[in-house]
């Protein structure tokens, strides 16, 4: 190679001396290369891009590549027709663009597939073109590929994670304390001594065997002894009070379900609505969990898991919660049909008012407005589904003190509204001013 193209940046150079370069034959070779490199790399990428999307529109509905579904696996489908059975390309052509004709045409091969998937009809593509389907095939041809283990760290979602680490900050500072007390008092004790040393003045001996055992010291002397007690009493009361105030709140609450069933995956990476699932939280008191046969609208065709991926949660976990969920619905994969053995799926419930406690999703979805994260937390980031709130009383209270009705386009509410205004004075209309602090609303 010559020299000079080597050292320069080639652009520059390129402008600069253009016309140079292009006279140069070495230039015209150079310049053959890079333009049939770059086309033809170009077209690849074209092909297989295309030919995905070809793929996804027109035939995944029935073919999978590595799975038998409707019809066969298309994986490697040219190789094993064109080498196995001896078919050529032309045929390849004429069974997409119209599968019925070739058969009716008594094709040896057509007839025997056809045969084999019990007479199910493949649907016509006649408006592919030959690149067209050269591309989808060219795309059937591709290798499998291996899934990347993505090892960034899942973070563990866990709402009651916070408040865990902010205990354990305050123990390990208060021993901290503790040990500098301790070693200042050694010191002190130690300088103290040295003084006394140095300037002549009698210790008390420091005899072992008069010493009282320290015990004895402690009952005798009646001040310390009335200073623990006090301090013992305070702190069990504070434990006491602690544990009383924790009782029937599960804030951070985070069961393991009997199907890993991702929030993030559904609601977060695949924009899977709420109420899609939850179809009930908008019409009536309660919010629901969907029955299985919802599931089964996607997983009849998502079979496999194919998103991003962590150490913890890696692709053959997810696969094989797939899998917990045919086996739960009676679905054999394999043959495309349900086999009539169910199980049931028991999920554990997270959220959970007292009976004495009235609340109703309708209200506070369809007529408040107020949207599921409010109350529920960043859901569509959630591996595992956990508590978001305290769904204390206080909680309740705080916010239909805080949040204003939605009145606008709402005949009912203006009317109140007007009287309320004109009863307080009040621009706003809160929950509160409605009557939500009032405890027959939520207890029956
Ligand atoms: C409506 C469902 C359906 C769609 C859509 C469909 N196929 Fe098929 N395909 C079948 C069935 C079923 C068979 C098995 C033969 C039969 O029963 O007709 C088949 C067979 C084939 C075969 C022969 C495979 C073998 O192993 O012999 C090829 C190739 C094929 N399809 C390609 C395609 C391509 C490419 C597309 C998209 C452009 C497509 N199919 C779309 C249902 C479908
Ligand atoms: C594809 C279906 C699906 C979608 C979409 C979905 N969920 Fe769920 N949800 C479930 C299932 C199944 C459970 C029970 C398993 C669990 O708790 O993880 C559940 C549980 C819950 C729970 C806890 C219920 C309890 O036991 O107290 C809440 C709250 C919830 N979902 C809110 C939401 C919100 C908010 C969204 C939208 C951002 C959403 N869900 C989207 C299926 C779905
Ligand atoms: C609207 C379609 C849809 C519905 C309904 C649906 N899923 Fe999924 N599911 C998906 C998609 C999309 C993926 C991710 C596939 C991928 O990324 O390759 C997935 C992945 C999964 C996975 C693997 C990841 C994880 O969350 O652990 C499981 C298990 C799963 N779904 C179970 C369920 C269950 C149980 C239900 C019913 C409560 C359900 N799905 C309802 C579309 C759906
Ligand atoms: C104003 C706060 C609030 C909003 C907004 C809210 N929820 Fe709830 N959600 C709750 C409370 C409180 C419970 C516990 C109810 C109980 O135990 O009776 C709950 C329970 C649930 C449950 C468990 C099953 C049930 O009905 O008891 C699901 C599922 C649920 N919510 C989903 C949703 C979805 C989906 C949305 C959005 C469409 C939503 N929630 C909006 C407060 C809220
Ligand atoms: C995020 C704010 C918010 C939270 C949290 C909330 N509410 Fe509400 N609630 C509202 C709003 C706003 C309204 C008024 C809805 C309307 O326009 O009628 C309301 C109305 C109500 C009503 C009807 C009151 C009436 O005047 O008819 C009841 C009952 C109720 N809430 C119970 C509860 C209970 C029980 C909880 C706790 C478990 C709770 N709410 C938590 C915002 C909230
Ligand atoms: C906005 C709804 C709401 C209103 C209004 C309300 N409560 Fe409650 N209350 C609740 C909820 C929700 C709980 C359950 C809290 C829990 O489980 O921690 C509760 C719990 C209680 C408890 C049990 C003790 C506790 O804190 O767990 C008592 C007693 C009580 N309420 C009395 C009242 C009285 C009296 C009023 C009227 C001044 C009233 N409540 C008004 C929602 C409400």
């Amino acid at each position: 190679m010559n020299k000079k193209y080597k050292k320069v940046n080639p652009n520059s150079y390129f402008i600069k001396n253009s016309t140079n370069f292009l006279t140069t034959t070495v230039g015209k070779i150079i310049l053959t290369f890079a333009l049939i490199f770059s086309v033809s790399s170009f077209a690849q990428d074209l092909d297989l891009v295309q030919g995905k999307a070809l793929f996804n529109a027109n035939c995944a509905a029935c073919h999978k590549l590595d799975k038998k579904m409707t019809g066969p696996a298309l994986r490697g489908v040219q190789d094993r027709l064109l080498k196995d059975e001896g078919l050529d390309k032309e045929w390849m052509y004429s069974w997409i663009r119209n599968s019925a004709s070739l058969i009716k045409s008594g094709d040896d091969y057509s007839n025997k597939i056809y045969a084999e998937y019990n007479g199910s009809a493949m649907t016509a593509f006649p408006q592919l073109s030959d690149s067209e389907i050269d591309n989808i095939l060219a795309y059937t041809a591709q290798e499998k590929a291996i899934p990347v283990v993505n090892t960034v760290q899942a973070v563990p979602a866990n709402g009651n994670s916070s408040s865990g680490i902010s205990n354990e900050i305050i123990l390990g500072a208060f021993a901290f304390v503790f040990l500098l007390l301790a070693l200042g008092l050694f010191l002190v004790n130690k300088t103290l001594r040295s003084f006394a040393v140095q300037s002549n003045i009698e210790l008390p001996k420091t005899n072992k065997s008069s010493r009282k055992p320290l015990w004895k010291a402690f009952v005798d002397n009646q001040f310390l002894m009335l200073c623990s007690a006090i301090l013992m009493l305070l702190v069990s009361a504070y434990f006491v009070y602690g544990f009383l105030m924790q009782i029937g709140v599960n804030q951070g609450y985070e069961p393991v379900q009997p199907i890993h069933y991702s929030h993030k995956i559904h609601a977060g990476d695949n924009e899977i609505d709420c109420k899609y699932c939850h179809s009930s939280a908008r019409v009536s008191k309660h919010s629901g969990i969907p029955s299985l046969n919802v599931c089964m609208n996607c997983h009849k065709t998502i079979y496999e898991y194919n998103g991003e991926t962590t150490e913890e949660y890696s692709k053959e976990f997810y696969d094989g919660e797939i899998q917990k969920l045919y086996k739960a619905v009676g679905w054999d994969d394999e043959e495309q049909e349900y086999t009539g053995e169910t199980q049931a799926v028991k999920w554990v419930r997270i959220h959970n008012l007292p009976d004495f406690a009235y609340f109703n999703h309708a209200q506070h979805v369809s007529v408040a407005g107020i949207e599921c994260q409010t109350c529920h937390g960043p859901v569509e980031e959630m591996e595992i589904m956990y508590q978001y709130s305290p769904l204390t009383m206080g909680w309740c209270i705080n916010c239909h003190r805080e949040t204003n009705v939605k009145v606008k386009d709402n005949q009912y509410y203006e009317k109140i509204h007007e009287q309320l205004s004109q009863k307080y004075g009040v621009d706003k209309l809160t929950a509160a001013q409605m009557g939500g602090l009032e405890c027959g609303k939520c207890h029956y």
